[in-house]
């Protein structure tokens, strides 16, 4: 029998990954003014992501989700978050063509602030301080008082969020994403790249396509996914005061959610059974993501999935494998035998991000576009060889034409690294790679359907 869960039961379990906020009285004061503060997300909006999911998890649609490693206070701007959210848009729309798919859209947007660090502790030059943990819980500045936990800080990433949630619903709902504007979401820095000439080549055989259907009497108005889009949010469930302060009972259903986002994950470093971030996940009725690093065995995976959906509910769990582009052949054979031999509904969901991070000689932390097309080329091989739903892709990524990943059609070197390297963390594909890679999914996503066809 599995013990009673309530928002708080994670407090008496072990935990890592969270801040040692000093001043507890002001962490209980933000607690509560956060606890009454207006839900991000709505239930049932959580409840048609879990519907969504559920088809990708049947092989019948395909999962999107990326954004920031980590977002911050001070790049904080509306053409940051249209930005990103138009580059998915593009993906998607050359994923849909591609695929003949639907394509489940999620950001890693509002609300992805808090970090798992390797180390508690960050030593410059002799002096060692706290380490960087998110804007979410302190400063990225190198000095005592920036990396001290501040509880207030929460307050600010919650009305961030906000601000940024309700951008995405106006550009979804909006007209932004009516596919009539499909030349438009090009960028200007990659429009006269061969990734934004190949996607013009697209984008016109898409207005071919709709010029055709409103023929037929097929148009905006009588069918409103041609102007509209569903556009999901999610974050690493990592910093629980701030989880547990918004999740509210559902007054439809009488369940618990967490409407801080849509969806939420627990991170490879917080995945032990028996610990807080677990136990909080299992109690909350979001669709749930856990990452698979290369040292998570089959036995603790179905211990994971047995607690995190004792239902077998499909569309609840997604597993997220970064295991690295050398080692995913090895690797995910097993994950997927041992869930298909027990019979769980997952989806797979590839990130080639989290293993494929190097130093490179410049001192940055980089990730060659060449070992996240292999891991991701690796991830669909593997899922052909099994019989299973290559289901999705989870990306660092934004729209700004950053220089944080190496290669790509852009050939980005080692020494071009410093000419806009602006991530708070880890370092994400910019709009022209995230593209490149997009394409190189819809072609995967084309071959695995004309194999289905071939077998029935
Ligand atoms: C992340 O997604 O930013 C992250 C820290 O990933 P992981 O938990 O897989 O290392
Ligand atoms: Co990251």
């Amino acid at each position: 029998m599995a013990q009673s869960w309530r928002p708080d039961s994670w407090r008496s379990k072990p935990f890592i990954q969270m801040p040692d906020y000093k001043d507890t009285q002001h962490l209980e004061t933000v607690e509560n003014t956060l606890s009454k503060y207006p839900p991000l997300v709505f239930a049932g909006e959580a409840r048609q992501l879990k519907k969504n999911l559920a088809k990708v998890a049947a092989g019948e649609a395909f999962l999107l989700q990326g954004g920031d490693c980590a977002e911050s206070f001070a790049e904080f701007h509306p053409d940051a978050i249209r930005d990103t959210f138009r580059v998915m848009l593009q993906m998607a729309v050359v994923m849909t063509f591609a695929g003949k798919l639907p394509v489940v859209k999620v950001g890693r947007m509002a609300g992805q602030f808090a970090k798992p660090r390797s180390a508690d502790m960050e030593n410059q030059n002799g002096t060692e301080l706290p380490s960087y943990r998110g804007d979410i819980i302190n400063r990225i500045n190198f000095d005592a008082e920036s990396r001290e936990p501040n509880p207030e800080r929460m307050v600010q990433a919650y009305n961030q969020a906000a601000a940024t949630l309700n951008l995405l619903r106006a550009f979804s709902q909006g007209g932004y994403a009516d596919l009539h504007q499909v030349h438009r979401w090009n960028l200007d820095f990659i429009s006269d790249s061969s990734q934004g000439e190949r996607y013009e080549d697209l984008a016109m055989r898409i207005e071919e396509s709709l010029q055709f259907m409103a023929a037929c009497g097929i148009n905006e108005r009588t069918a409103s996914p041609i102007r509209e889009t569903d556009f999901f949010t999610s974050h690493e469930a990592l910093l629980l005061p701030y989880e547990q302060a918004l999740t509210r009972i559902d007054s439809t259903t009488d369940d618990w959610y967490d409407v801080s986002a849509h969806f939420l994950w627990v991170g490879a470093r917080t995945g032990q059974l028996e610990n807080a971030h677990l136990e909080f996940a299992r109690g909350i009725k979001n669709p749930l993501g856990i990452k698979c690093a290369p040292d998570l065995d089959t036995d603790r995976l179905l211990k994971m999935i047995d607690l995190l959906n004792p239902e077998n509910e499909p569309g609840r769990l997604t597993l997220i494998v970064r295991v690295g582009h050398d080692q995913v052949q090895e690797k995910l054979p097993h994950l997927i035998r041992a869930v298909e031999k027990e019979g769980k509904s997952v989806v797979w969901s590839c990130d080639p991000m989290h293993g494929n991070t190097v130093k490179a000689d410049s001192g940055y932390k980089t990730r060659p576009f060449d070992y996240i097309l292999s891991e991701v080329q690796n991830f669909f091989a593997v899922h052909r060889a099994e019989g299973t739903h290559p289901g999705g892709i989870h990306l660092e990524m934004t729209g700004q034409d950053v220089t944080e990943c190496t290669g790509g059609a852009q050939e980005i070197t080692d020494h071009k690294l410093a000419e806009r390297y602006h991530t708070h963390c880890d370092p994400r594909l910019n709009a022209s790679q995230a593209l490149e890679l997009a394409f190189l999914i819809a072609d995967e996503l084309a071959s695995a359907r004309k194999q289905a066809q071939q077998r029935a």
